[in-house]
């Protein structure tokens, strides 16, 4: 595996939303808090959310099924891929555009929410 060096990612902040137990609010947190710092109007963060969740319910909630299947799923460019060959990943993710979806939580912080990214999952990760 290519070693990458990122310095941009090395400064970043990592937010963790995790409990093993089910319908807490994971995926609500996850998604109106991302919203929230990605919105124009307040932090305009670049936000890159991870769905490491094998359900995938991040996924379906901020990018319709057409466009996971055709620009992610068939392209192995969703979470599980970047387990088993990273070095693919890593190179052939730069090609895309990992814009998602906006407004899909209630939060009203602006209108656009162009600097939020998401990696999505898969099922398939259930295979890890
Ligand atoms: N603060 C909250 N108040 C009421 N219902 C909530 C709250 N946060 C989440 N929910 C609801 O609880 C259910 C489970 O939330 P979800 O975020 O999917 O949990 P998890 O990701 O932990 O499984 C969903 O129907 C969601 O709409
Ligand atoms: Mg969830």
């Amino acid at each position: 595996m290519k070693c990458v060096n990122l310095p941009e990612i090395m400064t970043a902040k990592v937010i963790s939303i995790c409990n093993l137990k089910g319908g807490v609010g994971k995926t609500t947190i996850v998604m109106a808090l991302a919203e929230y710092l990605a919105g124009d109007t307040m932090y305009k963060k670049r936000v890159l959310a991870i769905d490491l969740d094998p359900q995938s319910n991040l996924t379906s909630a901020l990018m319709s099924e057409e466009i996971w299947e055709k620009k992610f799923e068939s392209k192995k460019l969703t979470l599980p891929y970047l387990f088993k060959d990273p070095e693919y990943f890593l190179e052939n993710v730069k090609n895309e555009n990992f814009i998602v979806k906006h407004n899909v939580s209630n939060v009203r912080n602006g209108n656009s929410f162009a600097h939020l990214h998401l990696i999505p999952s898969s099922p398939r990760l259930f295979e890890i």
